[in-house]
């Protein structure tokens, strides 16, 4: 079923269970290439993204088994080094297996990810620091060949701008790096302190130095591990919008409100009641939006993974607010979509200007990447009438059983042909 059908206005009202990072199960799953012994992975959510990067490791040659909850990964025979552009094209962080075939085998070829909805998705900072380790790469035909045929060698490295896909490829490659490593100016998400904690218990060697720097000392012993992925924040975050937005009274599960204490600052002065506890958060939203100006940032910052689901929430705000989208060239694509629906955002350079006071209508709409299409369900749970949302393929790539999760708290939500 390729579409969504939505009935708003909807007040939602209830709990909803955390799923385990997309953004956390990428890298770790990537940085299995290093090991050949058994690695049991836990809470790897079921979105497309995860199903993308197993059928590339499987066309490495890792065997994995997946029973029930548990994924299990052993890499005990020959692993091929090609990555094919059929897999990375649909999912960039398949440039994440490009460290650790460097870091194991010592050579790679891997498609370069090309570009997408929301920006052209460069990976020069990934390849200017590998070739700090001592790898020579040359791009033909859109792959990365890449060889380091004396191995990689540790050395100090400052990323020239924040990147968290450059800072996990950085650190994945330099576990097996003969000596040290320092990272410098490294991204700081919690997701990749969740690949280093896995790393850690793997028996790599990982300290952090200071809040964005990291030395690795590679090792030649790897361990066999069980390891329990983290829980997604931008999943959270999502849900915790939906219910300031629809008015509702949410009890968000099985998350640690710390690492997302920048978004929940930022829905409390817009009036929603929020409740911190070990690991929940309870949200009660409230009448009155309170407008506020949001910029995205790296983290701690206001993550942009959560910049077009706030922009819908800003719509229903009191008065006229801004939004700065700083870290991707083109993550305005959601704008069309709700103008659509009756909002009045107007966009100039990264910069979205959205008037307050807004009544959604609902309409026929079109999902283009995976955060916009989640903000098109949340203008349709606040709009009257019914909705349909197409090509939410873009949603299955990283929301898990989202329709069941919303109808368990009162949305009116169904897949449709
Ligand atoms: C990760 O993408 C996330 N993806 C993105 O989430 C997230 O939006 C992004 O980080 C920022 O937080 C995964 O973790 C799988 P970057 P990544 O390298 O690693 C530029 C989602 O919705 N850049 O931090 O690709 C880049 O173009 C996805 O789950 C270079 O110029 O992001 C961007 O403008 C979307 N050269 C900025 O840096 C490079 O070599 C930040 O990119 C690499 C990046």
């Amino acid at each position: 079923m390729k579409k969504l059908e939505v009935f708003g206005a909807a007040k939602l009202k209830g709990q909803i269970r955390i799923s385990g990072s997309k953004n956390a199960s990428l890298p770790i799953l990537a940085a299995t290439l290093l090991s050949n012994k058994k690695i049991s992975l836990t809470n790897l959510p079921k979105v497309k993204d995860i199903e993308t990067m197993i059928t590339l490791l499987k066309s490495l040659g890792s065997s994995i088994d997946e029973n029930k909850k548990i994924l299990t990964v052993n890499n005990n025979k020959q692993i091929k080094t090609f990555a094919a552009y059929n897999l990375v094209k649909t999912m960039r962080a398949g440039i994440l297996v490009l460290g650790p075939l460097l870091a194991k085998f010592g050579k790679a070829k891997v498609s370069l990810p090309g570009g997408c909805a929301i920006g052209t998705r460069p990976v020069d900072i990934h390849l200017q620091a590998l070739s700090k380790l001592g790898v020579k790469y040359k791009i033909i035909q859109g792959y990365v060949y890449a060889d380091a045929p004396k191995g990689l060698v540790g050395a100090s490295i400052n990323f020239p701008k924040i990147s968290v896909g450059a800072t996990e490829n950085l650190i994945i490659a330099s576990c097996l790096a003969k000596g040290k490593t320092i990272l410098s100016n490294c991204a700081i998400e919690p997701e990749i302190k969740d690949l280093v904690n896995f790393l850690i218990k793997l028996g790599c060697d990982i300290k952090w130095l200071t809040k964005r720097r990291i030395e690795i000392n590679g090792v030649n012993y790897l361990s066999e591990i069980k390891y329990h992925v983290m829980p997604d924040r931008i999943e959270a975050g999502t849900y915790l919008i939906a219910a300031a937005l629809t008015e509702g009274n949410l009890k968000i599960i099985g998350i640690d409100p710390k690492i997302i204490s920048t978004e929940i600052n930022i829905l409390k002065k817009m009036g929603a009641k929020i409740v911190k506890k070990k690991n929940e958060i309870l949200i009660q939203g409230s009448k009155k939006i309170k407008s506020i100006n949001v910029k995205t940032s790296p983290y701690p910052g206001f993550p942009t993974d959560l910049q077009a689901q706030i922009m819908v929430l800003l719509c229903k705000a009191n008065k006229k607010s801004y939004i700065r989208e700083e870290i991707f060239e083109n993550r305005f694509m959601h704008v069309a979509e709700l103008n659509r629906m009756g909002a009045k955002i107007s966009i100039n350079g990264n910069k979205a200007s959205i008037n307050g006071n807004i009544k959604f209508e609902a309409a026929e709409l079109m999902a283009t990447d995976l955060r916009a299409s989640v903000s098109l369900i949340l203008a349709a749970l606040a709009s009257n009438g019914r909705s349909i949302i197409n090509r939410i393929y873009h949603l299955d790539r990283g929301y898990e059983n989202i329709e069941k999760k919303l109808k368990k708290v009162g949305a009116k939500i169904r897949r449709v042909n």
